[in-house]
């Protein structure tokens, strides 16, 4: 009875976010990290990471109305896998991309016109490489804590991305500077090659 209170007191007292496999050089904000219990954490860094591009408003379906949300994206590479990417047209083990939401703000200072980014960031994504996981890539969707769990398969994350993203699961059509690359690489998906192929109606 003793022994498992003292046990128990001593497991409430452990640090709650235990690092414990790191990877890539974290001591200059570009490497990855998973806590005890195999949840991913948010790399600080990210905002000093390689920018891909901004898409605003974006949509999957003809029919989905954006009224009274507008957003903006911003995606980020962490940056020694962007490098890798410019010699291979494709990602490396490790890989982590950062999509980050905020809200398109109207008028205000002297913008009177157009659109800026709110302060407030409304979502924070990731999405990894890792070979120990399930098809290579996992994504982690974050509330606010600087850990998240990993998004269970099967979810449309995966689903849309292994189906329409130009390369290795990421939506490389979208990020102005690589999609040249890989096609000179030759490492555009078969998914994709397929959807720019069939005309839509
Ligand atoms: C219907 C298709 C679709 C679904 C479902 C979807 N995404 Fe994406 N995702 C996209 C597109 C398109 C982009 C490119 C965004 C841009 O160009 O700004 C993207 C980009 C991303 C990126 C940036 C890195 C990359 O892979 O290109 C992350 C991170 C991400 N999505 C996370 C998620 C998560 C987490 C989910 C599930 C909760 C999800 N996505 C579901 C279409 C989708």
């Amino acid at each position: 009875m003793l022994r498992s209170a003292l046990l128990l007191l001593s497991l409430a007292v452990l640090p709650q976010q235990e690092t414990v496999r790191s990877y890539g050089d974290m001591a200059n904000g570009d490497g990855l990290s998973y806590t005890a219990d195999g949840q991913f954490k948010m790399p600080e860094k990210y905002r000093e990471w390689i920018f891909l591009s901004s898409g605003l408003d974006m949509s999957y379906s003809p029919k989905t109305s954006m009224a009274g949300h507008s957003m903006f994206d911003n995606v980020f590479v962490n940056p020694s896998s962007y490098r890798v990417f410019q010699q291979t047209g494709t990602w490396p083990d490790k890989t982590t991309l950062v999509l980050e939401q905020r809200g398109a703000q109207g008028a205000s200072s002297i913008n009177k016109n157009g659109h800026t980014q709110s302060p407030e960031i409304m979502a924070l994504e990731v999405h990894v490489k890792d070979a120990k996981l399930e098809g290579g890539w996992g994504f982690y969707e974050f509330d606010g804590s600087p850990t998240a769990k990993i998004v269970k398969r099967p979810a449309s994350c995966y689903q849309c991305h292994e189906s329409h993203a130009a390369v290795d699961t990421t939506f490389v059509q979208f990020y102005p500077t690589l999609l040249a690359l890989a096609k000179s690489k030759g490492t555009l998906s078969p998914a994709y090659l397929k959807d720019i192929s069939t005309p839509t109606q």
